[in-house]
């Protein structure tokens, strides 16, 4: 199959332009948007200004994504005025603040299990009726529908493997914003992921908001992550994100059989102090954490490990903040997401749990976290000179057409000299320098 097949199709049709906030999970969303309303006749537009509709995709997982999206719905009404656009908010934010968006001139209010019912929402907001539909459901998946891909590269590719979570963490909003989990059908997936294949692409992230507890009629994450692996030697695969209470030894064996499975692994700690851990609802101990670290290692000691950290959670002493950072330089996180806590309504912390660490202090024990991050980031990238690498090429750098770029296995970001080799290829490259996000290196020809 051609990639042009899953681009976005052009021609005469009215324009919708889609924005996405928040995690890769939207990014997947707005795929599936386009390409449920791609079939009703809408097409892509590049620029706002061609827009007669605008989808804004978001997020609600801390405060300062919904006031970037609030000033953003500003600007929208602003120009409204010149130029007549339907205005859209699908998402986590329509879940949560469907009314208050209406009472905002949005027009059409959409919630994550609702995008089959856009194309209705549409016509209705065309005629101005109340477009408001927020419904959550126990079995959407989407499953049936192909994601229109708008990805840059044509090389990396996302499937949504599972939707909505059980786990309650108490600062948590996401249970509450796409719903219980549920799993897509094991074919469905395979199926997906052999399309992207023959369209060229080369690596394969499967994405759920916990992917360990991926069960579909008997079939384990473990064993689904296998069977994507064998699809084709040269065809990476790599997953995001795990919840450490449910990462079994199955799946860091399967990991560690197979060469194309990257040797990544992003394991969210929040936190390095058992009060806290228990008071988050995360269901693990920091010993049982880092037992967890320890099988990685044992059977894959070359695996980067990647965390999520949450600084100033209610009742958090500089005790339990010291613990934090003991656990970050135990564990040696090769990169990290750092976040203040952001108390959301309407979650157990937002009614038990008292925000009670003042902002500045939270700012304090933040700038600490990510200055020490810094500091692992750039001694896990320094052990890296010297090695030699596989390196997937994702196109030009940044920087210089004249250079390169892709990733490792590890996932660190590597800059070389151009090969003259198209993206999708596999290059073997020395590392001769490095920063804490990005490795330098020389090709070598085989
Ligand atoms: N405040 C701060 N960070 C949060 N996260 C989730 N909810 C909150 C919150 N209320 C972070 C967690 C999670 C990541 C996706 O976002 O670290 O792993
Ligand atoms: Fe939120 Fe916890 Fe679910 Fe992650 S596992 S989405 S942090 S409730």
């Amino acid at each position: 199959m051609d990639v042009n097949a899953l681009r976005p199709l052009s021609g005469p049709g009215r324009k919708l332009y889609i924005e996405t906030y928040g995690c890769q999970m939207n990014v997947g969303d707005s795929e599936i948007v386009l390409s449920i309303l791609q079939g009703v006749g809408y097409r892509l537009a590049q620029e706002l200004s061609d827009a007669d509709v605008v989808l804004i995709n978001t997020c609600s997982v801390r405060d300062n994504a919904e006031q970037r999206i609030w000033s953003r719905l500003r600007y929208l009404n602003s120009i409204r005025k010149r130029h007549s656009m339907l205005v859209g908010v699908i998402g986590c934010m329509a879940e949560r603040l469907k009314d208050e968006l209406h009472e905002n001139g949005v027009d059409i209010v959409a919630g994550p299990d609702s995008y089959r019912r856009l194309p209705s929402l549409l016509d209705s907001a065309l005629k101005g009726i109340k477009s408001i539909d927020v419904e959550l459901s126990l079995e959407e998946t989407y499953d049936d529908i192909q994601p229109v891909r708008m990805d840059k590269n044509g090389v990396s590719g996302f499937i949504s493997i599972m939707r909505g979570c059980n786990n309650f963490c108490s600062y948590c909003v996401v249970p509450y914003t796409r719903g219980r989990e549920r799993s897509r059908s094991a074919e469905s997936i395979l199926e997906q992921a052999r399309i992207l294949y023959q369209a060229g692409y080369r690596e394969i992230t499967l994405l759920g908001q916990n992917v360990n507890s991926y069960c579909c009629e008997d079939v384990s994450f473990a064993k689904l992550l296998g069977r994507v692996a064998d699809i084709a030697g040269d065809l990476r695969v790599r997953f995001a994100t795990s919840h450490p209470k449910d990462l079994s030894d199955e799946l860091i064996e399967m990991m560690a059989s197979k060469e194309n499975i990257c040797k990544a692994i992003h394991l969210p700690a929040q936190s390095g102090s058992d009060v806290m851990l228990q008071r988050m609802n995360r269901k693990y101990t920091r010993e049982w954490y880092l037992e967890r670290v320890s099988a990685i290692r044992r059977l894959m000691p070359q695996c980067a490990i990647s965390t999520d950290l949450i600084a100033g959670f209610s009742g958090e002493t500089l005790e339990d903040h010291q613990a934090t950072l003991s656990l970050m330089r135990e564990v040696g996180y090769s990169s990290a997401f750092m976040f203040k806590y952001s108390l959301r309504p309407g979650t157990f912390a937002s009614r038990h749990l008292a925000d009670d660490v003042p902002e500045q202090e939270k700012v304090r024990r933040l700038n600490e976290i990510i200055a020490l991050q810094n500091e692992i980031s750039l001694n896990v990238s320094k052990e890296e000179i010297g090695k030699t690498r596989q390196v997937l090429i994702e196109g030009d750098s940044k920087r210089s057409s004249l250079q390169q770029c892709g990733r490792t296995s590890q996932n660190r970001m590597v800059v070389f000299d151009s090969t003259g080799l198209c993206p999708g290829s596999y290059v073997n490259v020395r590392i001769t320098d490095a920063t804490s996000a990005t490795l330098f290196g020389c090709v070598i020809k085989d």
